[in-house]
C-alpha cells in the first residue's frame, strides 16, 4: 500500500503532457495539445491533452484520463502498479502506508508468496543450466525441440530436479517458511507426513501476471509419465481462469501489433514467439473465460484463435464463440494444416511464411462457423435447421447493431437462406439475450438491494420546491421559444442522449452497483453530471430571509453548484438511488477543504499574473502620447479586461480541481464515471438557439441544472403515483372502500403536484 500523501504527490507531480509525450508526438493547439491517439489507429489527430486539468482524452475511441489512467491503459498495469511506474519516472520515493493488522497479515502473506515464487523460479532457472541433471535432461530436451537461449531467458524456463526433496530442502536452507511453499503447491506432504517436491524431473514454465510477477508454474514431464503437465493449484496469487500464459511477454507486442494470437499451450506460445510473432498468449488448454477475454481486451480489440486443422481443432474453435463476440472483440480463426500445432508449424516455416499463412488463412469467426456448419451438415434437414439456428444465436450475441446486420447479410449468402428470415430470427434471439441480461442484472441487484435505500420512500416536498424559482441567480424570465434544439433533438431528449445506456456499457461497467434499468438513472445522471463538471463554481446568491437579526442588512448567501444541489436534495427529501452517483456526490462534498487550499494557491498565482498584466498595461499606456481623456478610457478598458480575465480564470480553477482529483481516483468506477461525465463531447452539451447561435452549457447552467432536478423530482412523483395506483386496485379488489378513499385522496394531491411540476418543467424549457 502506498500512503495517501505519496499517491497525492505522484498525481500532482505527474504531468500529463510529459507522460503522454513519452508515447505520442504532441502538437500545441491553443491551450491544449493534440496528437495521434496511441490507443487506436488513426490518420488525423483526435487525441487531446489538457495540461491544466492534467488529463488526456481521445474523442474518437474515448480512451484517456489522468497520467495514472494513461499508464494503466498503455502499459497494461493496475492502478497501484501504474502509480509505482510514475513514481519511478519522477524519482519519487514511495512510502508504504501503515497497514491495519489484518491488512498487514494478508499483505505479508501475499508478499511472502510472491517472494517464494520468485525465489523458486530463479532456483529452477539455475537448475537448468548450472546442474548436470538440468543440462543433461532439461536443457537437452529444450534444445532438441528447438527452443532458443533467448526464449529460455525471456520465459524464465527452468528445471525441477528429480531428487524428491531438492527444492524443499533448498527452500528450508534459504530460510523460507515451508508452509508458504505448500500454499503455492510447490511442496506437498506425503501420507507419512514427509514434505516433498511436487515438481520433479520436469521442465518448468513459470506463469507471470501482467506485471511480470510469478504467480504459478507449469511443469512438463520428460519421462513419459501419466501427467504430461502438472500445474500449480489455485492460490491467493493464482486464479487460473483470470490468467493467460505469456501475457507479460506479449503485452507490448499486442499493443503495437494491434492484435493478439490465442493458442492452446505453453510450447505454442514459445514457438510463435521465436518465430517473431510475440503477440501471443495461451489459455493453457482450457476454454476461454470472461476474465481472460477482458484481459486481452485491455490491450486490443482484435484476436485470432489458432487451432490445429483437425476435427478436434475445428470443434474447439467454435466453443467460446458466443462469449467472444459478445465482448465486442473482432474475432478471427486460423486453422493450421492438419496435424500441426503453432509450435510445430513455426519450426517448419520462416517468420515470413508464417505471417503470409496467417494473412491468407485467418477467417472471421462467424463466417467460419457458417461455412463449417454448411459443409458438415449439408444433407439432413433437421441438422441443417439446428446449424442455422446456432449461427443465428452467435450473431445475436454481437452487441453492435451494424455488425449484426452485416453478418446477417453475409450468412444469408453463405447458407443460402433469405436475408429477412435470418434477420427475423436474429432479432428474436437478440431480444431473448437482452432479456436474459436484464434478468441477470436484476437478480444481481436484488442481492444487493439491502444496500440501497428504498426509492419509493422519497417523496419530494413540493412546497419547498416552489422556492426553486427564487434561488437561481439569473432572473428566470420567460423566453417565447420552446423549440430550442440540441443537435436536432428536443432539449429534454438531450438528457436521454447523455443518460442512455447501451448494452456494452452494462457489461463494461460491471453493473454491480448501477441501478441501470431504473428510469431514475438518466435523470440522476444528468444532475450528477453538473455536479462533477461545475462543483465549486459559483451558482447563485440570495438574501437569507430567515436571518434572526431584523435590523441588520440581509445576509447574502452564495451557493456553489454543489451546495445548491445539496440544499435542493435536502429540502425535497431526495437522495441518489444509484449508489455510484451517491458515492460520487459524497466524494465531491468531501473535496471542499482540498479545493479551498487549491484555489487559494491558484488564485495567488492568478493575482500575480494579473498584476503583471496591469503593470504592463499601464506601461504601454504611458508610452503612448494620449490626452487625459484617452488615458482614462484606455485605463478603464484595461481594468475591464483584467476583470474578465479574472472571472474566466476563477471559473477554470473551480472546474479544474474536481477533474484533477476524480480523474486520478483509485476507484475504477468513480474514475470512469468522472471521465465520462467530464469529457462528453462539449458541443453536445452546448445549446443551439433558434437564431442559429450557440450558447455554452456553462452560461445556461442555472436553467439546465434546475430542470434536471425538476425532471428527477417529477419521476419520483410518478413512481409514487404508480405505486398508489397499484394499492388502489388491490383495495378495490378487496372491496375496501375506506382504504380506497384514503388512497384516492393521496393520489389526488400527488396528481396535483405532478401538474404543478410539469408546469415548472414546461416553463423552464423556455426561459433564458
Ligand atoms: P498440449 O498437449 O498441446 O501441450 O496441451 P504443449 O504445450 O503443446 O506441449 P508439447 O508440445 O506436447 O510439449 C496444451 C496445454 O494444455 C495444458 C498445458 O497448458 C499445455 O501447454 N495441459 C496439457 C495441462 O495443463 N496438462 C496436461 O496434462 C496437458
Ligand atoms: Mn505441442
Amino acid at each position: 500500500m502506498i500512503d495517501p500523501a505519496t499517491v497525492q504527490r505522484i498525481n500532482d507531480v505527474a504531468d500529463i503532457v510529459e507522460v503522454v509525450g513519452d508515447y505520442v508526438h504532441l502538437i500545441r493547439r491553443g491551450a491544449n495539445y493534440m496528437g495521434l491517439c496511441p490507443f487506436h489507429n488513426e490518420r488525423t489527430p483526435s487525441f487531446s491533452v489538457n495540461k491544466q486539468r492534467n488529463f488526456c482524452y481521445c474523442f474518437s475511441c474515448k480512451k484517456g484520463g489522468s497520467p495514472v489512467n494513461f499508464i494503466m491503459e498503455k502499459e497494461g498495469l493496475n492502478y497501484h502498479e501504474a502509480l509505482l511506474h510514475l513514481a519511478k519516472k519522477y524519482g519519487i520515493e514511495v512510502v508504504e502506508r501503515e497497514l491495519s493488522d489484518e491488512e498487514r497479515a494478508k499483505q505479508s502473506e501475499r508478499e511472502s508468496m510472491f517472494v517464494a515464487n520468485e525465489w523458486a523460479m530463479q532456483h529452477m532457472e539455475k537448475n537448468l543450466t548450472e546442474t548436470e541433471e538440468g543440462r543433461d535432461i532439461g536443457l537437452t530436451y529444450l534444445t532438441q525441440r528447438g527452443v532458443t537461449d533467448a526464449a529460455i531467458k525471456a520465459f524464465h524456463l527452468g528445471y525441477a530436479l528429480d531428487k524428491g526433496y531438492a527444492l524443499t530442502e533448498a527452500a528450508g536452507k534459504a530460510g523460507f517458511n515451508i508452509n508458504v511453499f505448500k500454499k503455492l503447491g510447490l511442496v506437498g506432504t506425503s501420507q507419512q507426513g514427509r514434505d516433498y517436491d511436487r515438481f520433479r524431473g520436469r521442465v518448468i514454465f513459470p506463469i507471470l501476471n501482467t506485471a511480470g510477477k510469478v504467480i504459478a508454474f507449469g511443469g512438463r514431464d520428460l519421462k513419459g509419465g501419466i501427467a504430461k503437465y502438472i500445474n500449480s493449484p489455485e492460490s491467493e496469487l493464482y486464479k487460473k481462469s483470470n490468467e493467460l500464459y505469456g501475457i507479460y511477454q506479449a503485452k507490448s507486442a499486442i499493443v503495437s501489433e494491434k492484435k493478439c494470437f490465442l493458442v492452446e499451450g505453453y510450447m505454442d506460445v514459445i514457438g510463435m514467439w521465436q518465430c517473431g510473432m510475440k503477440n501471443v498468449v495461451a489459455s493453457s488448454g482450457t476454454a476461454l473465460t470472461d476474465g481472460q477475454i477482458a484481459m486481452i481486451h485491455r490491450f486490443t480489440d482484435d484476436i485470432t484463435l489458432i487451432y490445429d486443422g483437425d476435427a478436434a481443432g475445428i470443434k474447439a474453435s467454435l466453443r467460446g464463440i458466443d462469449m467472444l463476440v459478445s465482448h465486442n472483440l473482432k474475432v478471427k480463426v486460423l486453422l493450421l494444416p492438419d496435424g500441426d500445432d503453432p509450435d510445430s508449424f513455426a519450426r517448419k516455416h520462416t517468420p515470413e511464411e508464417f505471417r503470409k499463412y496467417v494473412e491468407e488463412h485467418e477467417t472471421d469467426i462467424i463466417r467460419f462457423k457458417a461455412q463449417v456448419m454448411l459443409d458438415t451438415l449439408k444433407n439432413d434437414p433437421q441438422h441443417r435447421i439446428d446449424a442455422i439456428n446456432s449461427v443465428v444465436t452467435s450473431i445475436a450475441h454481437i452487441p453492435d447493431n451494424v455488425a449484426r446486420d452485416v453478418y446477417v447479410q453475409e450468412c444469408s449468402m453463405i447458407l443460402n437462406i433469405p436475408e429477412e428470415s435470418i434477420a427475423k430470427s436474429v432479432a428474436r434471439a437478440r431480444a431473448q439475450i437482452v432479456q436474459k441480461m436484464k434478468q441477470d442484472r436484476l437478480r444481481k441487484q436484488q442481492r444487493q438491494s439491502s444496500e440501497t435505500q428504498s426509492q419509493s420512500s422519497q417523496i419530494p416536498n413540493l412546497s419547498q420546491n416552489a422556492q426553486l424559482h427564487a434561488h437561481t441567480s439569473e432572473s428566470l424570465q420567460q423566453h417565447e421559444s420552446d423549440q430550442e434544439t440540441v443537435h436536432g433533438e428536443n432539449v429534454i431528449g438531450s438528457y436521454q442522449v447523455s443518460g442512455t445506456i447501451n448494452e456494452t456499457d452494462f457489461r463494461d461497467r460491471q453493473a454491480s452497483n448501477l441501478q441501470l434499468q431504473s428510469p431514475l438513472y438518466p435523470l440522476e445522471k444528468a444532475v450528477i453530471k453538473y455536479c462533477v463538471r461545475y462543483s465549486f463554481m459559483k451558482f447563485c446568491s440570495y438574501e437569507d430571509t430567515t436571518s434572526q437579526e431584523q435590523s441588520a442588512t440581509p445576509r447574502i448567501v452564495t451557493l456553489d453548484v454543489l451546495s445548491f444541489v445539496e440544499e435542493e436534495l435536502r429540502d425535497s427529501n431526495m437522495k441518489f438511488s444509484v449508489s455510484l452517483f451517491s458515492r460520487m456526490f459524497d466524494l465531491l462534498k468531501g473535496m471542499r477543504n482540498g479545493f479551498e487550499t487549491y484555489s487559494q494557491h491558484r488564485t495567488a498565482e492568478l493575482e500575480e499574473r494579473l498584476s503583471q498584466m496591469r503593470k504592463d498595461g499601464y506601461d504601454k499606456i504611458s508610452e503612448k502620447a494620449l490626452s487625459v481623456d484617452e488615458i482614462r478610457r484606455e485605463e478603464q478598458k484595461l481594468e475591464q479586461n483584467i476583470t474578465t480575465e479574472r472571472e474566466t480564470a476563477i471559473k477554470e480553477i473551480c472546474k479544474d480541481y474536481p477533474c484533477r482529483i476524480l480523474g486520478s481516483h483509485e476507484d475504477d468506477d468513480i474514475r470512469r464515471l468522472a471521465l465520462e461525465l467530464m469529457m462528453e463531447k462539449h458541443h453536445l452539451s452546448n445549446i443551439y438557439l433558434k437564431d442559429g447561435t450557440t450558447e455554452l452549457e456553462e452560461d445556461r447552467l442555472s436553467v439546465l441544472l434546475v430542470r434536471a432536478l425538476d425532471e428527477w423530482k417529477n419521476e419520483l412523483i410518478n413512481q409514487k403515483i404508480r405505486e398508489l395506483l397499484k394499492k388502489f386496485h388491490a383495495a378495490s379488489r378487496d372491496g375496501n372502500i375506506e382504504k380506497q378513499t384514503e388512497i384516492q385522496a393521496e393520489l389526488n394531491s400527488l396528481m396535483n403536484m405532478r401538474k404543478e411540476m410539469s408546469k415548472y418543467i414546461g416553463e423552464r424549457i423556455v426561459f433564458k
